[in-house]
């Protein structure tokens, strides 16, 4: 199996959780015979400072000539007095609309081995299992008109949705539930605005077409507690960008660490992959960054991207094991009263690798 991946690193933290994301790549390649390639691209904060723009065109050219693309993070304090569009934000978002995946799949597992690191109650999310389905290309973050009218001292931006936009995200939501527990919690502010009636209506269309899938809806508010209240109860949950990137963070609580989550785009004319978390300037450069999340985005690729299901099983595997082992990044370990042995970003990386490379040895004897 052949695949060409663009690495997008950008900063912060990127370059380091990606740099352990792709050596699992290459290891789960290597023992598998597959041929992957890894090139690079800038983006962010550093495509600022290099290329004078957040978003070089030779990297959205790179990106739609790739098979898959691997983001790390972008962002920084230096960048934060600029406007939305010419900060290193707008280019992820600008690479999110050129590559056009409009469902992003954020798994949010509460590993066993974790729930200390959790400050909910252990029997509140063990068994926890949730997957949030974003919808990625619309909504406020991309509505027009938007502006900041500084002589008017006023500002504005524009929730908007087609039909078609939530019926797309709908169906792949439902298609997911349909292989899952057959849940679906749809969310939204159906009691104060019209954008989210519209995407109640739509889900309530699409759900017809799934009948085995049970729905239901829940506003934002409400939601934000039910999911630290009773996380177990949620299947898929289907929400807008605005919301879904809020509830992913908020799903940090569930996993013990931001640095935990894995993110797929898919739908569009390449899958676009990253972790859920920012650049972590307040830990970036020391070795401190957790790259399980970005690990476990390696292993979204190889499912969704290259059909190899029994490798991205052996990633999630040697994430859990190396876990169970009692190995952590300082964000897992917290004061540590376990004596867990606290590993750096790149140790991690290795212990995962290794894990890897036992599991997929093991498996081909
Ligand atoms: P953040 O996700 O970068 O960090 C929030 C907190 O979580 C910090 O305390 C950080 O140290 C910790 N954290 C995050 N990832 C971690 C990891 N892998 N291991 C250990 N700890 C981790 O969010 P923020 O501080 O609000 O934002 C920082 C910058 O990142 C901003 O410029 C923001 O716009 C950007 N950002 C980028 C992305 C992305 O590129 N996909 C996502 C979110 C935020
Ligand atoms: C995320 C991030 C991004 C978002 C930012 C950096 C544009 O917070 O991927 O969750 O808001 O989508
Ligand atoms: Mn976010």
């Amino acid at each position: 199996m052949k695949l060409k991946i663009l690495v997008v690193a950008g900063d912060g933290i990127g370059p380091e959780v990606t740099g352990e994301s792709v050596a699992v790549l290459k290891e789960a390649a290597a023992l598998g015979g597959h041929e992957f390639t890894f090139s690079e691209r800038r983006i962010g904060g550093v495509a600022i400072v290099q290329d004078g723009t957040p978003l070089p065109a030779a990297t959205v050219e790179a990106a739609l000539a790739a098979d898959a693309v691997l983001l790390g993070a972008v962002g920084g304090n230096e960048f934060n007095s600029l406007p939305p569009d010419k900060r290193p934000e707008a280019g992820l978002l600008g690479l999110r609309s050129a590559l056009g995946g409009f469902a992003n799949l954020r798994p949010a597992f509460a590993f066993k081995e974790l729930a200390v690191n959790s400050p909910l109650r252990p029997e509140v999310i063990d068994g926890a299992d949730i997957l949030f389905v974003r919808e990625l290309l619309g909504g406020l973050y991309f509505g027009q008109p938007r502006e900041w009218n500084r002589a008017a001292g006023e500002a504005w931006n524009t929730m908007r949705y087609t039909k078609d936009e939530v019926a797309r995200v709908a169906r792949v939501a439902f298609q997911l539930a349909m292989k899952r527990r057959k849940k679906l919690t749809s969310v939204d502010k159906a009691n104060v605005l019209e954008v989210s009636q519209l995407w109640r209506a739509t889900v309530n269309e699409v759900a017809a077409e799934f009948p085995g899938v049970a729905v239901e809806h829940q506003y934002v508010d409400a939601m934000s507690m039910h999911l630290m209240n009773r996380p177990r109860d949620f299947d898929v949950v289907l929400t807008e960008n605005l919301f879904g990137d809020i509830l992913t963070d908020e799903s940090a609580v569930i996993t013990g660490s931001l640095g935990m989550l894995p993110s797929a785009t898919l739908g569009g004319k390449v899958n676009l992959y990253e972790p859920v978390h920012g650049s972590a300037p307040d830990i970036a450069g020391k070795g401190l960054a957790n790259p399980l999340g970005a690990i476990l985005t390696g292993a979204l690729i190889l499912r969704h991207s290259a059909g190899l299901e029994a490798e991205a099983a052996a990633i999630e595997t040697a994430v859990r094991k190396v876990l169970e082992q009692g190995f952590r990044t300082p964000d897992l370990a917290r004061s540590n009263p376990q004596g867990y042995t606290v590993l750096s970003t790149r140790e991690m990386g290795a212990r995962v690798r290794e894990t890897v490379k036992s599991q997929l040895l093991a498996a081909s004897v």
